[in-house]
């Protein structure tokens, strides 16, 4: 379906063709709207609903794959052979790259940032499984501190296998983690879009819409769909899993730029752009006891499994707002789960959740 929104940017009304923006069908859309009634009567809070973006298809699903949509179809117009992609040994978005790739006949060659484990587990078993072509690990100078300054491994890395594809005779595409902020923002409107939609049918409009922040793509697509199909009136709260507030703020700024540049829109931000790193805890992918909590609360309240290292986090900070007020109870506000629960499955995580 085409997304026609009647928005309003600055002072001018405008309508808007995202549906005619190249993309490749990957995913099974528009991924399920739930209320979760147990959880919120538990919390006395408002009305709390989930939208089940872990289960939009491709590869065990994930928010990555609004974004891909849109990444692959620019891969495919360019004729690439091959996708070239980094992230964390246990990526989620590494493996739906790997899964998009195969399924529109491409290869991929991953550059993980760690160190190579005695076993694959969660995604790394995955993307095994899936087949990527190549698999390389990096490791970054912050965890070793020996490589000069101004060099990016990573980067190097990515580099240095475009060249050797590109004398081989492929030709290579390269996805940053997480995608593009464009492909994230288009990606994340039309998410806006559905939520709308499904609302409809309850008589309610989205007061807020929740979600964990990394890259700031997905948040800057909510903000975009907020502006194209809510007016500007649903709000938007980012909960950062790896980066601190003012970090995230420009880089959700940039993202915003990006999709309304490319839009030809002008985007002028009358809307507060929302994050809380206060959730966070010792870093990417560390514990958290509220994080801990969240998960089997959710597990246990409604028999929805969230993952320790984004939806968790994103969801212990949705409790302990609504422990503090912050919501009407008339208000309905949506929580995204963005999938990653293999991720629960590799073997630093799963240690956390052992009685
Ligand atoms: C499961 C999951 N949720 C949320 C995020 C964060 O999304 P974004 O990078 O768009 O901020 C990621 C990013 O890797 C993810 O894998």
């Amino acid at each position: 379906m085409n997304a026609v929104g009647s928005a309003t940017f600055g002072n001018r009304e405008e309508e808007v063709q995202i549906g005619a923006i190249k993309r490749s069908r990957l995913g099974i859309f528009p991924t399920p709207l739930e209320e979760l009634k147990m959880l919120s009567s538990s919390l006395g809070g408002p009305r709390i609903f989930i939208k089940r973006d872990d289960l939009d298809g491709l590869g065990l699903g994930g928010n990555k794959l609004r974004k891909l949509e849109y990444a692959m179809a620019e891969a495919l117009s360019q004729r690439a052979t091959t996708v070239i992609t980094t992230g964390a040994v246990q990526s989620n978005h590494c493996r739906l790259v790997v899964a998009a790739a195969n399924k529109l006949g491409l290869k991929t060659h991953l550059v993980l940032v760690g160190e190579e484990p005695r076993i694959a587990t969660g995604n790394l078993l995955l993307d095994k499984i899936l087949g990527a072509a190549e698999i390389h690990y990096v490791v970054k100078p912050d965890a070793y501190g020996n490589i000069k300054e101004g060099s990016d491994p990573v980067d190097e890395k990515v580099q240095e296998i475009k060249e050797r594809l590109i004398s081989q005779g492929e030709k290579p595409y390269y996805i940053p983690n997480g995608c593009r902020p464009l492909h994230g923002g288009l990606g994340y409107a039309n998410c806006v879009r559905e939520i709308v939609d499904q609302l409809y049918y309850y008589d309610l409009a989205p007061s807020s819409i929740i979600t964990a922040c990394g890259s700031a793509s997905t948040q800057g697509g909510l903000l975009l769909g907020s502006r194209l199909y809510c007016q500007g009136m649903t709000q938007v709260i980012g909960i950062s899993i790896s980066h601190s507030k003012d970090q995230l703020i420009a880089r959700i700024e940039e993202a915003l730029d990006d999709a309304c540049s490319f839009l030809g829109l002008e985007y002028k931000t009358t809307q507060e752009v929302i994050v809380y790193d206060n959730y966070l805890g010792d870093g990417y992918g560390l514990p958290t006891q509220a994080m801990k909590e969240a998960v089997k609360l959710v597990g246990q309240k409604e028999g929805i499994i969230l993952d320790p290292v984004y939806t968790g986090k994103a969801m212990a900070g949705l409790i302990d707002l609504v422990r503090k007020g912050q919501f009407r109870k008339e208000e309905a506000i949506v929580f995204i789960h963005t999938g990653g629960i293999p991720g629960l499955f590799a073997e630093e995580q799963a240690i956390h959740f052992q009685r």
